[in-house]
């Protein structure tokens, strides 16, 4: 039986069409943010299913999971790791590229951020190639070999295709959009 707050959360995210182009339903989470509800059931639907699952860091996609991150790795427990686009982070960086629709795009994180041995959860707004997500996957997994991870996401899209791509790493999806 679906948790009843689920129903909240996808009403509290607005589907702007044809944004940034034509063609994309875009999964607009900061209507979310404005409903302090929908928003702290969000976070409370997280924290409850992986408090006390040993997990020590939680890696934040930017931009938005950098919004949803933080208050999930304080209620964890954990400590909080941005993993931001190019040239934005000021230390030394690993970098993992991805394939977008045309070109490609790569994203950053500090060495020294994670340990080896380390769990943790990536946690991200959404899923539509799944292209940033395997990036991600694949930069933690540079310094975490043995332990799974988990990924968090609100919205997954009926286009993405690449489940298979993420292995045996638990995927935890609240919405499913169009
Ligand atoms: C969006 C979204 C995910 C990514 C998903 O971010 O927040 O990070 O796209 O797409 P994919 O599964 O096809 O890789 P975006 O690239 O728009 O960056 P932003 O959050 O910095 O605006």
């Amino acid at each position: 039986q679906q948790d009843p707050r689920l129903a909240g959360i996808a009403s509290a995210i607005r589907v702007i069409p044809d944004f940034p182009k034509a063609g994309i339903m875009f999964q607009d989470i900061t209507t979310l943010l404005l409903d302090v509800k929908a928003f702290r059931d969000t976070i409370d639907l997280f924290v409850d299913r992986y408090k006390d699952k040993g997990i020590s860091v939680v890696a934040g996609i930017e931009a938005r999971g950098f919004i949803f991150g933080p208050p999930i790795a304080l209620a964890i427990g954990a400590k909080f790791v941005p993993l931001r686009k190019p040239k934005k982070l000021p230390g030394e960086v690993i970098s993992e590229e991805y394939s977008l629709e045309y070109g490609t795009d790569k994203i950053e994180m500090h060495v020294g951020a994670v340990e080896a041995g380390e769990r943790a959860l990536i946690v991200d707004d959404l899923i539509a190639t799944g292209g940033t997500l395997n990036a991600a996957i694949r930069l933690l997994g540079m310094w975490i070999s043995f332990n799974p991870f988990v990924l968090l996401t609100f919205t997954i899209s009926s286009i993405y295709q690449g489940r298979d791509r993420l292995g045996d790493k638990p995927l935890f999806v609240l919405v499913q959009s169009s």
